[in-house]
């Protein structure tokens, strides 16, 4: 199904769709969801088969308002409420206890649910007209780079999907930070726009930052989560050494697609620049697009500028690593 216009007919439709188990993708502000409803197991079964995703993955239900955390979380803290009360809507999924009536299918098996109210208009009005929760991984298949844009979706899962609600292009451009609060302690499980300094800031205590999500830890074969990666391989390296790696490559005959931010090199025959800003909102907001572009270039390989170290680049690196590691791995 092409994407349509998410004008009041196409919202309540969607919601219809919902009703009968299909799948409805639909944007939010970080990147497009492959939705179903929640609380039913055979469409959320649905969800993994158009994905091509292993029935473990957890999935995020995606709510309309804070009081329906009542609805999916067996309690909710006050960590969760204070939480909400500053970042939803907007681009934070939590870690809940979950209530004995959510289903293990979204769940993954866990005795856990994600959660979160996306900060988009259309997102919003389907599900108000839905009136349920609604269970959306990013709708892209599995491993693949995620969707920004209706026109990603359509090229990702095609007619697997019953309708594609076009919302225009995310604003936020990487998934929303994960924060698990079913323990004792929060501990961060992805990072994305809101950072885990803003979110300790209002919790007053300390995050846990598992191994696997700090910036700068080297990942060890086989302890890796799920890559975001395109299908050409990609390698990250420093503005400084990319002219003279660049080099290289182009006297063994190699096409290249570079992603640069401070860098300014020229494009050739063998070379496509694209040049991302040098905000790191403004960069991660096209990101995902601008892999997605150079993947479709037949490309031998796609080299990728490192981007600064600091806290508002914490989300991208992380993408970049799992986007970049699958190729370190297998040299
Ligand atoms: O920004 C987003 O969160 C987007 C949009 C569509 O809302 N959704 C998204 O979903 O990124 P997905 O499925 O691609 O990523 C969800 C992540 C997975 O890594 C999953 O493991 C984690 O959330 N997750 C969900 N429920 C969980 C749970 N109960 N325990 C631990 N991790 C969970
Ligand atoms: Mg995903």
């Amino acid at each position: 199904m092409k994407p349509v216009f998410p004008d009041t007919n196409a919202i309540a439709h969607a919601a219809d769709l919902l009703r009968k188990g299909r799948l409805v993708a639909f944007p939010t502000e970080t990147v497009y969801g492959l939705g179903a409803d929640a609380s039913n197991p055979d469409a959320v079964a649905g969800i993994f088969k158009a994905k091509g995703r292993p029935t473990d993955h957890p999935l995020i239900v995606h709510i309309a308002d804070i009081d329906s955390l009542a609805d999916w979380a067996s309690t909710v803290p006050d960590a969760a409420l204070k939480l909400a009360d500053r970042f939803w809507p907007g681009p934070l999924a939590m870690i809940l206890n979950k209530k004995p009536e959510v289903p293990l299918a979204v769940t993954g098996g866990q005795q856990t649910v994600g959660l979160r109210m996306p900060d988009h208009p259309v997102a919003l009005a389907l599900l108000k007209s839905f009136g349920g929760g609604i269970a959306a991984p990013s709708a892209n298949r599995f491993c693949r780079i995620s969707p920004t844009q209706a026109l990603h979706v359509y090229e990702e899962l095609g007619n697997s999907v019953d309708m594609i609600l076009d919302g225009g292009a995310c604003q936020v451009g990487v998934e929303s930070t994960i924060i698990d609060l079913s323990g004792n302690k929060p501990r961060l499980l992805r990072p994305g726009l809101i950072t885990s300094q803003e979110i300790a800031d209002i919790l007053k205590t300390d995050i846990n930052i598992p191994q696997a999500s700090k910036p700068t830890e080297i990942r060890v074969p086989g302890m890796m989560e799920v890559h975001y990666a395109p299908s050409t391989p990609a390698m990250l390296y420093p503005a400084e050494q990319l002219p003279d790696r660049i080099r290289l490559l182009q006297t063994s005959g190699k096409k290249c697609g570079l992603l640069s931010c401070q860098l300014e090199i020229t494009e050739t025959s063998q070379l496509c620049v694209l040049r991302l800003p040098q905000q790191a909102d403004a960069y991660a907001q096209r990101f995902y697009a601008a892999l997605r572009e150079l993947d479709s270039l037949q490309l031998d390989l796609i080299l990728v500028e490192k981007p600064l170290q600091t806290e508002p680049w914490q989300a991208i690196n992380d993408r970049l690593r799992k986007a970049t590691t699958a190729y370190l791995h297998s040299l």
